[in-house]
C-alpha cells in the first residue's frame, strides 16, 4: 500500500495544509428585510433569528456585518398590502421605503456594497413577479418596463448591484439598456440566472407576505428537473450584459452551480434560500443536528461546487465563527 490517503488527514495542520476550498467572510452576502417604522425588529416565524428591520435597525445590522468582514448586503422590502397593486406602482416611487433604505445604508456605509432586488412580487397585489392578465397568465414584455423603472429607481438611490429575480425573458438586456441610458453604466447586475420554481422559498414569502394569490411560478421559474436549460439562461444573461450569474436555490442545485462555473467565465453566486435556512434552524432547535457544524459544512459545499459568493441568511452567524 504505497498510496494511503489517510496520511494527509493525520493531523489538523496537515488537513489544513491540503485543504482545497475555504470559506471566508467576504464570500458571504446577507439578505436583509426592511420594513416601515422605527426601532422595529419583527422576527419571521419560519426563519428564527431573521427579522424585518426598520431602517434604523437595518443600519445597525449593516454596521455589525461590515465589522465582521462582509462586503455586501442584499435588501428586500416588506410592504403593507395598502402599497401593493397590479402594476407594482410603488416600486418606482423614489421617496418610498426601499429607495430610502438603500440610500441610508450607502450614506452611512459607503464601502459596503448594496444589492437590491428587482421583481414585482414585493409590490404586487397578485404576489407574482410579473403582470398577471385576466386569464392568470404572466405577461413578459409588458413587465419589462416596470422592472427597468424599478432598477433605475434603485440605482438612483445608490444601489451598487441590481438583482433581477423575476425570470422574465430578456430582462437583463432591457434593464442594462435602461441603466446605461440614465448613465448608471457602473451599476452592476447580478442576474438570478438559474432560478428554479422551488418549494424552498416558503419562509421568504412569509417574510414579505408575497405568496402568489393564484397559480404558481412555473411558467417563468425553471423546472427543477433541468440543467442544460440553465446553460441557455447563462448564455443569454451573459450576452445581455450580466456581471454575475446566480443559481437559486443552492443546496438542492449544487450540480447546477458546478455546471455554470465550468460553462461561464463570469463569477457565480449561490443563493442559500430561506427554506434551506429554516431546515437547518429547525433541526438545530430540536437538537437533531449540530446547527453550527451543519451550517459551515453546507456553506463550504457551495464553494466546492464552484460558487464565488453565497447569499445566505447564515451570513452573520458564519462570519462570527470565521472571525
Ligand atoms: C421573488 C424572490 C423570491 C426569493 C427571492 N426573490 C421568492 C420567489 O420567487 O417566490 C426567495 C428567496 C428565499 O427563499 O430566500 N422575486
Amino acid at each position: 500500500m504505497n498510496i494511503r490517503p489517510r496520511r494527509n488527514r493525520a493531523s489538523e495542520a496537515l488537513r489544513e495544509l491540503v485543504q482545497e476550498n475555504r470559506l471566508i467572510s467576504s464570500d458571504l452576502i446577507a439578505p436583509l428585510f426592511v420594513i416601515e417604522g422605527d426601532k422595529i425588529r419583527q422576527e419571521i416565524s419560519s426563519m428564527p433569528g431573521q427579522f424585518r428591520l426598520s431602517i434604523d435597525e437595518l443600519l445597525e445590522e449593516c454596521g455589525r456585518l461590515q465589522d465582521l468582514g462582509l462586503k455586501c448586503v442584499s435588501l428586500f422590502p416588506a410592504l403593507g398590502d395598502d402599497l401593493k397593486d397590479k402594476y407594482a406602482s410603488e416600486s418606482k416611487n423614489s421617496a418610498g421605503l426601499f429607495p430610502q433604505a438603500i440610500h441610508a445604508v450607502k450614506k452611512k456605509y459607503p464601502d459596503l456594497l448594496v444589492m437590491s432586488d428587482v421583481a414585482m412580487d414585493p409590490y404586487s397585489s397578485d404576489g407574482h413577479d410579473g403582470i398577471v392578465d385576466d386569464d392568470g397568465r404572466i405577461l413578459n414584455d409588458e413587465t419589462l418596463p416596470i422592472l427597468a423603472a424599478m432598477a433605475v429607481t434603485q440605482a438612483q438611490a445608490g444601489s451598487d448591484i441590481i438583482g433581477p429575480s423575476d425570470m422574465m425573458d430578456g430582462r437583463i438586456g432591457y434593464i442594462r439598456e435602461a441603466l446605461d441610458k440614465e448613465n448608471f453604466k457602473q451599476t452592476a447586475i447580478m442576474s438570478y440566472t438559474a432560478k428554479y420554481a422551488s418549494s424552498f422559498y416558503g419562509p421568504f414569502r412569509e417574510a414579505l407576505d408575497s405568496t402568489p394569490k393564484s397559480g404558481d411560478k412555473k411558467t417563468y421559474q425553471m423546472n427543477p428537473a433541468n440543467v442544460k436549460e440553465a446553460l441557455l439562461e447563462a448564455d443569454l444573461d451573459a450576452g445581455e450584459g450580466a456581471d454575475i450569474l446566480m443559481v437559486k436555490p443552492g443546496l438542492p442545485y449544487l450540480d447546477v452551480i458546478r455546471a455554470l462555473s465550468e460553462h461561464s467565465d463570469l463569477p457565480i453566486a449561490a443563493y442559500n434560500v430561506s427554506g434551506e435556512y429554516a431546515m437547518i434552524k429547525a433541526a438545530g432547535l430540536k437538537g437533531w443536528l449540530d446547527e453550527e457544524a451543519a451550517m459551515m459544512e453546507m456553506l463550504l459545499s457551495f464553494k466546492r461546487a464552484g460558487a464565488d459568493m453565497i447569499l445566505t441568511y447564515f451570513a452573520h452567524e458564519a462570519a462570527r465563527l470565521l472571525k
